[in-house]
């Protein structure tokens, strides 16, 4: 009888913590926010259609700064020289119209601050006060974007600007180049190189962010897919004046990075979606013969 009590007792507290205690924890170091399935409904939907003929003769005014790998526009600055001017590097934008939503795209021409609720961008204003030359410049780029990216295209994009992944082997100026061992190769003069240059690119990136974006190798197993998803969406949401910006990307676009950054943070998890069925079918067949045997064992005995 005693044992029951404190057998009570012990299940009473447990659940206490269980369903009181914890999600209330949960609840103050989260704060829950609400998504909005990435509408950007405080962006006002400009009702000038875009001609993307227009826009490829306007371009220039945008390949002042950006390339266009895909158009063969090569970046006029090399990332380091770039980070020097700009703080960052201006993304390449052959992918720019499969990512961005378009109303973000042509929001953030005319004024890149406002749209990306930043207190400063290096991006000047180009488009101001011509949403008609914005809109051209916006469907020329998506008449040239790929139908489908990969979820790498997609994070280099987005994000690969201002945020390395070390398990995917990307920096913020490239990916990280292959060396053939630790033998004294012209390689490894390249890549003592690449790292000086990634570390000259992060000290100006520092300087413009105020602080260095982190690296998002195993962010997926620190945060939730639902805290990435309303962060991405907007990040003063969850952290008030934050300097990352709000990129402005479609929800399949977000589909795409978390994509990737559950690659590199759960390289395994393929392997192991794959072969989970396989137990669970061994685990099967197992009970039938263990019952089986169970069966015949006491067969005649009782
Ligand atoms: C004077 C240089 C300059 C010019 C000209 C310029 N940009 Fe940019 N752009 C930048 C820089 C720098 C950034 C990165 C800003 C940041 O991350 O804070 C940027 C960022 C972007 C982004 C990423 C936006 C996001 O949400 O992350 C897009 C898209 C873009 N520019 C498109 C354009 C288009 C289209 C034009 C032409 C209408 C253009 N830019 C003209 C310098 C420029
Ligand atoms: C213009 C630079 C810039 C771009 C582009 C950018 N970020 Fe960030 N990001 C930052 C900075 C700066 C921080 C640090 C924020 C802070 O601590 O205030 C950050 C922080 C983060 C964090 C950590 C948040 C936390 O709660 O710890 C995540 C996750 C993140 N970014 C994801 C992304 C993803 C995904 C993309 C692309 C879709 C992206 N970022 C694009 C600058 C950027």
């Amino acid at each position: 009888m005693k044992e029951l009590k404190v057998l009570a007792v012990v299940v009473f507290f447990t659940l206490v913590t269980y369903w009181g205690v914890e999600p209330f924890a949960h609840s103050v170091m989260h704060k829950h926010v609400e998504g909005h399935n990435f509408a950007y409904s405080d962006i006002n939907a400009s009702n000038v259609k875009g001609d993307p003929a227009k826009g490829k003769a306007a371009i220039s005014a945008c390949t002042a700064c950006h390339g266009i790998k895909s158009q063969g526009i090569k970046a006029p600055m090399d990332p380091v020289t770039a980070a020097n001017t700009y703080g960052v590097n201006p993304p390449d934008l052959s992918n720019a119209g499969a990512i961005y939503d378009e109303k973000f795209l042509i929001a953030f021409m005319q004024d890149p601050a406002h749209a990306a609720i930043a207190k400063k961008m290096a991006m000047p204003p180009i488009m101001a006060g011509n949403a008609q030359g914005a809109a051209d410049i916006a469907a020329y780029l998506k008449s040239i974007a790929p139908k489908e990216l990969t979820p790498k295209e997609a994070f280099v994009t987005a994000c690969g600007r201002c945020h390395a992944n070390r398990y995917g082997k990307w920096t913020q100026i490239g990916d990280v180049p292959k060396t053939k061992g630790n033998i004294k190769t012209g390689n490894d003069v390249a890549l003592e190189q690449f790292k000086i240059n990634v570390a000259k690119y992060q000290d100006k990136l520092a300087d413009y962010m105020g602080k260095l974006p982190p690296d998002l190798s195993i962010i997926s197993r620190a945060r939730s897919k639902e805290y990435l998803e309303t962060f991405v969406e907007n990040p003063q949401s969850h952290l008030k004046g934050t300097a990352m910006p709000r990129v402005g990307i479609t929800k399949e676009g977000f589909e795409k990075v978390y994509a990737y950054l559950e690659s590199t943070g759960d390289p395994s998890k393929p392997k192991r979606e794959k072969t989970g069925p396989w137990v669970l079918g061994f685990f099967l067949i197992f009970t039938f013969l263990a019952y089986g045997w169970y069966k015949s064992q006491w067969k005649g005995l009782k």
